[in-house]
């Protein structure tokens, strides 16, 4: 069971940042993925067109996909290009469940908060709380902003808030929950969270560059993704950077 990770792609108008997108899609196609997340900042300008390049791009990969904003997006032109398939109504939260076979289910859930880059799970506490008491396989939960201190200079500023009542949240789940993965910082990282793996995926357009305590390399990274491996319900996360 591979569960592929696209993030912030950032898309703006303009072919560059769609032919980053290109760039890592093409290298995941033969992989062939049994469902694709989309953990946020799919667009930044230009958005009702950059929704509709990027849906012709994940329908093309012949996947199920699942996406949620991120605070670069508009969840209205969001809702018009992605609403019918995610199940969402014209309201935010604009949250989504995916069952990937019998072995697994996806949740996205909205984090974002209206008009500001700092995330907050507090509204979707209850909403994610009575989808972990419903029957089902083990979830991987995916946002966009990241519930974790990442350490990154300034980066934490705007952070998902109530991350500790998330964490209450799923380890109290009456299912399984695998992990928690998100975006945001556009960086690959692997640390702990709710006493489970938590990842974040690089993102697809540039990379922030890694600032630890306050050093810095001067070189960028390439476009990445994240692809999720299950198996024998173990799961082992990868990280992908396609070159440019
Ligand atoms: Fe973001």
């Amino acid at each position: 069971m591979i569960v592929a990770q696209l993030s912030d792609i950032h898309a703006d108008g303009s072919a560059a940042r769609l032919q980053r997108l290109d760039q890592v899609l093409a290298w995941l196609r033969p992989l062939r993925p049994d469902a694709i997340i989309v953990s946020g900042d799919l667009a930044e300008f230009e958005h009702a067109d950059s929704y509709a390049a990027i849906g012709d791009r994940l329908d093309s990969t012949g996947a199920p996909y699942y996406v949620v904003p991120g605070n670069v997006d508009d969840h209205h032109a969001m809702g018009r290009v992605f609403g019918p398939q995610m199940g969402w109504s014209d309201r935010r939260p604009l949250n989504c469940v995916g069952a990937v076979g019998a072995e697994l289910r996806v949740i996205g859930l909205d984090v974002t908060v209206a008009g500001a880059h700092h995330g907050d799970a507090a509204p979707v506490l209850d909403w994610l709380a009575t989808t972990l008491e419903a029957d089902g396989p083990p979830a991987l939960i995916f946002q966009h902003q990241h519930p974790f201190l990442c350490g990154i200079d300034e980066k934490d500023r705007n952070i998902c808030r109530n991350g500790d009542r998330l964490a209450q949240v799923i380890k109290a789940a009456r299912n399984p929950v695998l992990g928690l993965t998100c975006g945001h910082v556009h960086r690959p990282m692997f640390t702990r969270f709710a006493e489970r793996a938590a990842t974040m995926a690089p993102s697809v357009t540039r990379a922030n560059r890694l600032r630890l305590d306050g050093r810095e390399p001067a070189i960028s990274d390439p476009p990445g993704l994240l692809v999720h491996h299950l198996k024998d319900g173990r799961l082992v996360s990868h990280v992908v950077m396609v070159g440019s």
